[in-house]
């Protein structure tokens, strides 16, 4: 595994791939690897000839008041995890490698990045889509691998690539989760322990709105009471917001009479925790 800071290194490294027609798998991420980041290397490492993962605690997507500075980083233990999946470039970046003195463009994706999670964090979208249009630039991948624990995220990273002609596949691959069904997440170790018993409430909420969307439930505002009721029995739980939605324009869906996405954020203490799942209704 090679293990590069620098982009033109990156850069240089990766076209000589490509003249050999290797097929490049790309896989960003922000570290603190675990077994969600890692079933997306597993998946490149099938799919394409050559798996490059970024690492990157990306400053433009983080507010003001976000944990960016306590952001959890472990650089040895993310190298050793990267070399067990058969990733062949680890991409390092510093800060100053990727915002140099005198930065001044973004990526804006309208819409779809100002509801959900874009509304409750405010140019957070606009930094993901910036930091992802950079590195499919500087890697070139012929895939991208993303996860659906990020629903969102995935869905303005592939309006992106469409509207500015990139020429990458992106694929949006299952959300892993604990024995609990707790999504795995980076963010998962801030919580005490208390705090993680309580957190199992956010995917047993999104597995009764399933059922009830099994059951024939149509009514949105019916199911998301129902969450409602499930995540607030939780005391250190807090709700930041509940949706349904349409699964590529974001937009609510107010009767359930096609696929679509249930996503959710929470509070629990400091930590913001998100999971969705996709329901098709009963026909
Ligand atoms: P990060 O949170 O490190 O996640 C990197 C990738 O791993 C994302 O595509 C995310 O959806 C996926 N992932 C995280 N937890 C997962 C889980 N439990 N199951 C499956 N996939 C999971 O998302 C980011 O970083 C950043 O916003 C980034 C895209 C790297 C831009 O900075």
């Amino acid at each position: 595994m090679q293990v590069i800071e620098k982009i033109k290194d990156v850069s240089n490294f990766i076209k000589e791939l490509k003249a050999q027609k290797k097929t490049v798998g790309f896989v960003p991420t922000m570290g603190f690897l675990h077994e969600g980041h890692l079933s997306l290397m597993r998946y490149a490492k099938k799919v394409t000839d050559v798996v490059v993962v970024s690492i990157f605690v990306n400053p433009t997507q983080f507010g003001p008041k976000e944990d960016f500075n306590a952001y959890p980083r472990d650089m040895e233990g993310d190298k050793g995890k990267c070399l067990e999946a058969g990733v062949d470039i680890l991409f390092i970046p510093s800060a100053s490698e990727i915002y140099p003195e005198g930065y001044l463009t973004y990526v804006n994706v309208e819409k779809i990045a100002d509801v959900m999670c874009g509304a409750s964090r405010a140019g957070h979208f606009k930094g993901v889509a910036t930091i992802v249009a950079k590195l499919f630039n500087i890697v070139k991948p012929d895939k991208a691998f993303f996860g659906q624990k990020d629903y969102q995220q995935a869905v303005v990273i592939k309006r992106m690539a469409a509207d500015l002609n990139m020429d990458v596949d992106i694929e949006a691959l299952p959300t892993v989760r604990e024995p609990d069904g707790l999504a795995i997440s980076s963010r998962n170790s801030y919580l005490s322990g208390a705090e993680r018993a309580a957190a199992a409430c956010l995917y047993m909420s999104l597995k009764l709105a399933e059922d009830r969307i099994g059951k024939g439930e149509k009514n949105s505002a019916k199911i998301i009471e129902a969450m409602q009721h499930i995540i607030q029995a939780e005391k250190l739980v807090k709700i930041d917001y509940i949706a349904i939605a349409d699964t590529e324009t974001l937009e609510e869906v107010k009767t359930i009479d096609r696929k679509v996405v249930i996503a959710l954020a929470v509070w629990i203490g400091k930590t913001r925790l998100i999971d969705n799942v996709i329901v098709n209704p009963s026909p």
